[in-house]
């Protein structure tokens, strides 16, 4: 048996909809966080993006943990892995047997808001890794890290770029939360997104399959289920662009018609224009020194930088100071 804390109560997870949809639909331009993909069906989603052929972010990743996994085991002698936003946790199956190999680890902290796919992750690393306890955790990564279980030397992973899907000073606090919750001398290993041409970015996030846009579009269909919305979401459209400016691929939905969408809800009566776009990702891409600059503001001192071989993807590993 897995043992799974959940901080994400239905009345917590309904409660924060709710304020994070008044928000977001109240204001111009609309707006949704991207944490509401991810239901059951949503993180399925994100598993077949990262089989596609356009979507390079996981596969580079997956290259550099296959090369660094026994480096980072000797580096940090972790004790405890902890994941931040872990999903399936299948790369991170490379990190496991790495510091399990090293003989130094005893527990895996898998964190996520998709219950879903946390527990089936949990539940296969159970499994799979008889000499690790595997204690999940159901949380949200900007609220719950003060939650955390597990004997250090810690090691917390953030992998998948997912860094890169918060907005700056969302990621400042989040940084801040990490180096506040690790002793001196812990360890945080990042996977970020590098900038490249424009072309192979937006190939990423609009293959031709037309994946991402399901993805996208199912933050609709959480909003219909969970607050009994009527979005008409074949109404919408998936728009995926590089905002050169920002340095991050932005992901809109389109409405092609005049609407008024219903969320009974929260008693809210939202207005599309014709054309009108609503912004549901950012997904920042890095240079190494902008990724040094976040990293040494919060606290932390560079131990490594790794890229995949067509330096696409970065693996950092930073100690706490
Ligand atoms: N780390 C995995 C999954 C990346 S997808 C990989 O590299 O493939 C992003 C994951 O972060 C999803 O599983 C999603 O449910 C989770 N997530 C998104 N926002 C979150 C939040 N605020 N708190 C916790 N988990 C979150
Ligand atoms: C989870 N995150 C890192 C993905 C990304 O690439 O920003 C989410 C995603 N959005 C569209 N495709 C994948």
């Amino acid at each position: 048996m897995t043992l799974i804390d959940v901080h994400l109560t239905p009345d917590y997870v309904a409660r924060a909809l709710r304020e994070d949809v008044r928000a977001g639909l109240s204001a111009t331009p609309k707006w949704l966080p991207p944490k509401w993909f991810y239901d059951a069906r949503g993180s399925e989603l994100f598993e077949e993006i990262t089989r596609l052929p356009e979507y390079y972010p996981t596969r580079a990743e997956r290259e550099i943990l296959r090369a660094r996994a026994g480096e980072i085991a000797e580096i940090t002698k972790a004790h405890t892995l902890v994941e931040l936003g872990s999903g399936s946790s299948e790369k991170t199956r490379l990190l496991l047997d790495g510091l399990r190999d090293h003989g130094t680890l005893t527990s895996f902290v898998p964190l996520d808001v998709s219950e879903s796919a946390l527990r089936e992750a949990s539940d296969a690393i159970n499994a799979d890794y008889p000499t690790i306890d595997v204690h999940g955790v159901v949380g949200d990564f900007t609220a719950h890290l003060d939650k955390l279980p597990g004997d250090p030397p810690r090691i917390v992973a953030f992998l998948g770029g997912t860094i890169g899907n918060l907005i700056p000073a969302e990621r400042e606090s989040f940084f801040q939360s990490i180096r506040d919750v690790l002793e001196p001398g812990e360890w945080l290993l990042l996977g970020a997104d590098l900038v490249k041409d424009p072309a192979t970015l937006v190939a990423a996030y609009d293959d031709s399959a037309g994946v991402t846009a399901e993805f996208n579009k199912n933050v609709l269909r959480v909003i219909n289920r969970q607050l009994g919305a009527d979005f008409d979401v074949d109404a919408f459209e998936h728009v995926a662009i590089w905002d050169a400016d920002n340095e991050w691929i932005e992901m809109h939905l389109r409405a092609t018609r005049a609407m008024h969408v219903l969320i009974p809800e929260i008693h809210l009566d939202v207005t599309f224009a014709a054309g009108e776009e609503l912004s549901t990702e950012i997904s920042a891409k890095f240079h190494r020194s902008g990724v040094e600059a976040e990293l040494d503001k919060a606290g932390f001192t560079p131990a490594a930088w790794w890229t995949d071989g067509e330096a696409r993807f970065s693996l950092s590993l930073w100690q706490a100071v």
